[in-house]
């Protein structure tokens, strides 16, 4: 039984007892930021293959007993970096919740999506990994190349297995929340027949999560009606069209600002929660942004979250000129947040800015020309700035 004390507390983790993440290549895990399969280690769950085995395994038990003593896995980094800078971290915001059961059961399915965001990658989109494969012979930093040249094992066909949705069923009784993300689940069938099997089980069904680009039919939304509640998390990086149609290539905002508002007219609430990760290709939208959503969506059963990155770290909003980010920082602290449902609060926004580190710049250069080269784009005359004003 997990040992929660007064002493351990700041480094103590609640996810291994109550969530269960698979990833999109269906190795399971305590969280979606726990980072895995590189290492041949004791928490290594690349042999895991069921729900049962998992919450049995020697390995989950390794990450229990390594976290309750304090120890700070590499494999945890992500939320290790966050609280560094200042931000509170998943791994914080959760630190005090449930770990009798779990509570959460979080499945990524796989990579397959009709997107090519700037800041996200192959082992999620699988546009990216067209494009990837296409293009990145001519990138020129070797490490990132073969970053991008990287065979995913998609192709050998094993994802997840194929129970995994009757085995959910079976844990149902005590779920708080079912979390879904990708690839875009909307345009995966995997996902669709998930849902069937959820809701044909005809049990009671908790809340649901899911993490999507926005590509949903109301078909498929309506099928979600028998959940406890309904949440989407918009990922949009952007609130308006300009930047959205830089970020979210090839979506096109008219489409994506439809498919939202239909969502309030639905029978039943679902929320909507808009998500934009901040970086350095947005950072100058971020005050446009959160005056959109206040003007637009701030009466409606909406909210939204700027998150940080958990990748492409070259795109770190420290990679941009140091009077760009205290302009940007000066326009929020004129917005009034204060009422509205914006996550996290102003203040911990412009800490997050303000406290970013600069870091590889070298991969920024030749990913940029590498994502601008497959879209025929021009980033540095679109963000009005060029690498060597970075500072
Ligand atoms: C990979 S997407 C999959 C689900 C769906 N396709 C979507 O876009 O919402 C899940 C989330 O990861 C975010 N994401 C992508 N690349 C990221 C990065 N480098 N750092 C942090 N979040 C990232 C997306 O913006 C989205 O909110
Ligand atoms: S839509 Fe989601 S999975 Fe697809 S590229 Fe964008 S962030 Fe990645």
């Amino acid at each position: 039984m997990a040992q929660r004390t007064e002493t351990n507390v700041e480094k103590f983790c609640t996810f291994p007892y109550r969530e269960i993440h698979l990833d999109s290549q269906g190795v399971f895990g305590p969280c979606c930021q726990y980072t895995k399969r590189k290492n041949k280690d004791k928490y290594d769950m690349s042999n895991v293959s069921s729900i049962k085995e998992y919450l049995k395994s020697p390995q989950l038990e390794n990450i229990k007993k390594d976290l309750e003593k304090g120890i700070k896995l590499e494999q945890c980094r992500y939320c290790w970096r966050v609280e560094d800078t200042g931000v509170p971290s998943m791994r914080q915001r959760s630190s005090h919740k449930d770990i009798s059961k779990i509570r959460e059961f979080f499945i990524t399915f796989g990579n397959q999506c009709n997107t090519a965001c700037r800041i996200c990658n192959s082992t999620r989109s699988s546009l990216i990994h067209k494009y990837d494969m296409l293009h990145a012979d001519k990138i020129e930093h070797e490490q990132l190349k073969k970053e991008l040249k990287t065979v995913h094992p998609w192709s050998e066909g094993k994802v997840w297995y194929t129970n995994v949705a009757n085995d959910v069923v079976d844990i149902l009784d005590g779920l708080e929340v079912i979390k879904i993300s990708g690839g875009e689940p909307f345009i995966n069938v995997h996902f669709d027949r998930f849902i069937d099997t959820l809701v044909n089980s005809g049990k009671k069904l908790p809340k649901i999560m899911i993490t999507t680009n926005g590509s949903f039919t109301i078909k498929q939304l309506k099928k979600l009606k028998p959940f406890e509640s309904v949440i989407l998390l918009i990922s949009c990086d952007a609130l308006g069209k300009e930047n959205y149609e830089h970020l979210r290539w090839p979506l096109k905002w008219d489409n994506f600002i439809n498919n939202i508002n239909s969502v309030f007219n639905l029978d039943f609430n679902v929320w909507i929660e808009f998500q934009i990760v901040m970086h350095n290709l947005n950072l100058k939208h971020l005050p446009d942004a959160v005056n959109y959503f206040k003007e637009n969506f701030s009466k409606k059963s909406a909210r939204v979250s700027f998150t940080t990155l958990n990748g492409a770290d070259w795109y770190t909003v420290a990679n941009s000129p140091k009077e760009l980010r205290e302009k940007i920082c000066q326009e929020l602290e004129k917005i009034e947040f204060e009422g509205y449902k914006i996550k996290p609060s102003k203040q911990e926004m412009i800490k997050y800015i303000q406290n970013a580190k600069k870091q590889k710049l070298s991969e920024l250069v030749s990913h940029v020309k590498h994502t601008d080269g497959y879209r025929d784009f021009d980033t540095w005359k679109f963000l009005n700035w060029s690498p060597k004003e970075i500072s």
